[in-house]
């Protein structure tokens, strides 16, 4: 049983990262920011949405009735890798809550550090699919433009990769979630990784941790 969460910046590269983990060990792939954009055109989707796209964090008692949601789920028995979850100390101290009344416990917290102005490059020039591929048109272009490499579909921007909601939940990130870095050190879980390499490269380096 595997546990883990990838804690990095807007643009660090964790729903990359965890997509690509959780095939190689199996697991689920939970994203709180695609759970929320997924649930557009809901009541919950509409309340996300405005938090969403002014970068701001959708608030802690949304995300906590979440997670403990879809961490009660059977796919999640045998471990997961989570992906913008916690982002605030009230997010994390729940989630201890909610593993340890499902006997489950963290395993590892991963943290991709990459600099602020390679963030913003990698964001604005990030383009997605409603299948759930991303690209970036510098990086990982798609072989057709505006189309997806997987399904076909037509890419599109995200509401929140402006430059204004960019900047701002650089903001929310160092002031809300950065001290999260703390806290998983004292918990003896962390590790630290250079974000800026490949995407190839840095898969392989989170891989020999998780081993
Ligand atoms: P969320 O969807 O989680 O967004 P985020 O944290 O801002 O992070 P991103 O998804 O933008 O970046 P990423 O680290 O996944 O990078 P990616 O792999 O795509 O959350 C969105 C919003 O939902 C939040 O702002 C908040 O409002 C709300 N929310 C979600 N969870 C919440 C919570 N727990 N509490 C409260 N609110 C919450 O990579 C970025 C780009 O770079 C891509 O184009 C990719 O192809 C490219 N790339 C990746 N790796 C590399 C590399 N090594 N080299 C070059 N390019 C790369
Ligand atoms: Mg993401």
């Amino acid at each position: 049983m595997t546990n883990i969460i990838l804690l990095g910046p807007p643009g660090s590269g964790k729903g990359t990262q965890a997509k690509l983990l959780a095939e190689r060990i199996r697991v689920p792939h939970i994203s709180t920011g695609d759970i929320l954009r997924a649930a557009k055109e809901t009541e919950l989707g509409d309340r996300a949405s405005e938090y969403m796209n002014r970068g701001e964090l959708v608030p802690d008692s949304i995300l906590i009735a979440m997670i403990e949601d879809r961490l009660a789920k059977p796919d999640c028995a045998s471990g997961c890798i989570l992906d913008g979850y916690p982002r605030t100390i009230p997010q994390a101290d729940a989630l201890n809550r909610i593993l340890s009344g499902l006997d489950l416990r963290i395993d590892l917290v991963i943290n991709i550090d990459v600099p602020d102005d390679r963030l913003i490059t990698r964001l604005s020039a990030r383009r997605v699919c409603e299948c759930g591929a991303t690209y970036q048109l510098t990086f990982n272009p798609p072989q057709a433009k505006g189309v997806c490499d997987l399904c076909g579909g037509a890419l599109y921007q995200r509401d929140d990769d402006t430059e204004e909601s960019v900047q701002n939940r650089l903001l929310v990130y160092k002031r809300e979630t950065q001290p999260l870095i703390d806290y998983y050190e004292n918990l003896g879980l962390l590790t630290t990784i250079d974000g800026s390499g490949s995407i190839k490269e840095i898969s392989g380096e989170i891989y020999e941790h998780v081993q």
